[in-house]
């Protein structure tokens, strides 16, 4: 057989995406799988968004886009960064993609060369690693331990930073803890960063509005403009908005690096679906008081999850601020066996065993980077919240 491009080695397919397919596969068999493994909201699109996107399908907005995005969108997004992060980005310095995914992928792609380094706090999503190795760079992660929140300390990034960084990637609301940031750690972090002008700083944001218990979000270049012209400011409506399917992301940051992302971008997928722009339209421009609405929910659903699964003995569950995941200790639960007679040495271990003899489909910490943990994605409904987490419990309290 012909051979394959040296640069995938070691890149698999994401541990989360691996975890749905077994969890459909075993589906499709006829076991009734709780999936608590998948990154996307439960709520369908708003109204208003569909119809938007059916008003532009019938009125012939079938051609193709501008690369970069439509003037239009591209306006919302400008509207946007005013409104929610009191941004400044002239039109130039906006770039719309396939998903806030494919806007990280522009950007590692257009800048890393082989032996650059990219600055992960741990733990971290999936795609971050995979894409900056693509790239030929080389991950370095700073630990943002359970016991501070998951929380990134300006002095663990300072002691990372070396002459062949080329990225701090910030992601706060984050997946998959869902720590947030305060002012003060981003003042911190600013701090810092302002002392290494060689690095480039993207912050995605994509969780901007998933926020509970009163927290104010903030993001980085609005608390230290001193840093904007380094400062990639990465988002999109897949969460906020429930449009996870439609594909568009965003990102506002200086000119050179958003004609080079825009480059890269020109060949691989060039600009994006014309229908999934006029929706995203819709959703950034029309009411946003709803994002509220699901916000406390989501905010229910996390409080009782973390009831839940702090009631059961073994297992030790932080209360995040914001996303909608929680990411669990399962120290305790190592070096026992279960019921099926599977031995549990890793978090790995935990949730195929999880899965297999409870059919609770969650995704370990190892693929985040930090263990002993595994992520719950609670952005489903509470019967399944609840009966999830009574599988959970009943597989904990049954290892030996
Ligand atoms: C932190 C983070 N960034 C980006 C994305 C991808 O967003 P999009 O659907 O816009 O590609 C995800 C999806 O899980 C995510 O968790």
């Amino acid at each position: 057989m012909p051979g394959f491009a040296d640069r995938l080695n070691g890149i698999a397919i994401s541990a989360s995406a691996a975890m749905t397919d077994k969890a459909s596969a075993l589906k499709a068999q006829g076991v009734k799988i709780v999936s608590l493994s998948s990154g996307e909201p439960d709520f369908p699109t708003p109204g208003h968004v569909v119809e938007a996107a059916i008003v532009a399908a019938r009125g012939g907005d079938t051609k193709y886009p501008p690369q970069d995005g439509k003037p239009a969108l591209k306006k919302a997004v400008q509207n946007k960064f005013l409104r929610d992060n009191n941004l400044r980005y002239e039109l130039d310095e906006i770039l719309i993609a396939n998903g806030a995914k494919q806007i990280i992928y522009n950007a590692m792609m257009a800048t890393c060369n082989p032996g650059d380094e990219v600055v992960l706090p741990t733990p971290y999503w999936i795609s971050y690693a995979d894409i900056a190795r693509l790239g030929g760079a080389r991950i370095v992660q700073v630990p943002c331990p359970a016991g501070n929140d998951f929380r990134l300390s300006a002095s663990d990034l300072e002691a990372a930073i070396t002459p062949k960084t080329k990225w701090l990637v910030l992601n706060f609301p984050n997946n998959p803890t869902g720590a947030c940031c305060p002012r003060q750690d981003l003042e911190d972090i600013a701090a810092v960063m302002m002392k290494h002008p060689h690095v480039w700083i993207l912050t995605d944001d994509i969780y901007e509005h998933l926020i509970y218990d009163e927290f104010e979000f903030r993001t980085l270049a609005e608390i230290e403009p001193r840093l904007k012209d380094r400062v990639l400011t990465v988002n999109g409506v897949s969460k906020a908005y429930a449009m996870t399917g439609w594909r568009v992301g965003f990102c506002g940051g200086p000119r050179d690096l958003i004609a080079a992302m825009n480059n890269m971008q020109g060949q691989a997928t060039s600009g994006i679906n014309t229908i999934a722009q006029a929706a995203a339209i819709a959703a950034l421009e029309g009411p946003q008081d709803y994002l509220k609405d699901r916000a406390r929910e989501y905010q229910a659903r996390r409080d009782l999850v973390v009831g839940l699964l702090n009631a059961i003995p073994g297992l030790r569950c932080h209360t995040p601020q914001g996303a909608f995941y929680v990411y669990p200790e399962i120290g305790a639960c190592l070096g026992k066996t279960t019921k099926g007679g599977r031995r549990i040495e890793t978090d790995t271990d935990f949730v195929m065993a999880l899965l297999e003899e409870q059919q609770v489909a969650t995704v370990q910490g190892a693929a985040y980077g930090m263990s002993p943990f595994f992520r719950i994605s609670y952005a489903t409904d509470t019967d399944t919240l609840r009966e999830g987490c009574r599988r959970i419990a009943e597989f904990v309290s049954s290892l030996t």
